[in-house]
């Protein structure tokens, strides 16, 4: 589905990115991990090209918080590779104090998890638009969440110590319009800006927490990071040429 194509995968060594880089490597892409995590970027890189003989996947450091960092990737890939043809905005910063509950948010602290991940993730799309406007095509892909669409339910939070940010509400929600919007500012140049709506992914959350959340789910309930790749490989790909602004949920029905 993705033969030689250049696919960059922001946050490609967390949780979900693995996945997203192992199923482009599937797929024939040629895969870019590009994280600020070093360490976990050449790791992640050596394991999947040990798994997949072919593979053709790189790893490139990257702060998605910094104008240079982004530009420097960018120049690297077109030396190298003489395009792009698509990248994931996948990465997921946040400060130390992210995660409190809403009355335990201190006005820096929001506005600083606000200016680091949708800040970050404007700065990334900004960038790499302004390259694929240049090369006469591009493809965007946001990761979303199901709590960019819905408000929580914040029952299901309850006897753990976990709870749904208030800064992840505004960060996702605010991400939908901004795909929205780069989709449509972009019309007539042959770039495509969707985004991707996951719910939950499993990992190690509270047994009480799993059982609450699947109720309100379909089938399955908490989703694995294979999960979303097949959506991910279709917007990636010439399937979806149709597909502009849009947003895809995959969620097991959570937010029906
Ligand atoms: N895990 C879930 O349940 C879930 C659910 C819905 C949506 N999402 C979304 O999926 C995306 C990925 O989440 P995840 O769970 O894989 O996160 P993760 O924490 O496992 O991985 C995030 C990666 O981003 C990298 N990163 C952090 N700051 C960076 C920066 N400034 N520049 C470049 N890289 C940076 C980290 O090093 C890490 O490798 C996020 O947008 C998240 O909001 C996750």
């Amino acid at each position: 589905m993705l033969l030689n194509r250049i696919i960059i995968v922001t946050g490609g060594a967390g949780l979900l990115g693995r996945s997203f880089c192992e199923e482009i490597i599937i797929n024939h892409g040629i895969c870019i991990i590009a994280d600020l995590n070093a360490e976990a970027g050449e790791q992640t890189q050596k394991e999947l090209q040990a798994k997949y003989a072919n593979a053709q996947v790189h790893f490139i450091h990257l702060n998605i918080n910094s104008k240079e960092s982004i530009i420097e990737l960018i120049e690297k890939l077109h030396i190298k590779f003489g395009k792009i043809d698509a990248v994931v905005n996948n990465a997921y910063p946040r400060n130390k104090n992210y995660g409190r509950h809403y009355f335990d948010v201190e006005y820096a602290d929001f506005c600083e998890n606000i200016n680091i991940n949708l800040g970050g993730y404007f700065l990334v799309g900004q960038q790499f638009a302004a390259y694929f406007l240049k090369q006469g095509f591009g493809n965007i892909i946001n990761i979303s969440s199901i709590y960019g669409i819905i408000a929580p339910r914040f029952d299901i939070y309850d006897d753990t110590k976990m709870t749904m940010p208030v800064e992840y509400a505004v960060i996702k929600s605010g991400l939908l319009h901004l795909t929205k919007y780069m989709a449509k500012y972009f019309k007539g140049k042959n770039i495509r800006v969707n985004a991707i709506s996951l719910g939950g992914i499993k990992d190690a959350q509270p047994k009480s927490f799993l059982i609450k959340y699947r109720k309100l789910c379909l089938n399955k309930g908490m989703l694995n990071p294979q999960d979303i790749n097949g959506t991910l490989i279709f917007l990636l790909s010439i399937h979806s040429m149709a597909i502009n602004g849009q947003n895809i949920v995959v969620d097991d029905g959570y937010t029906l």
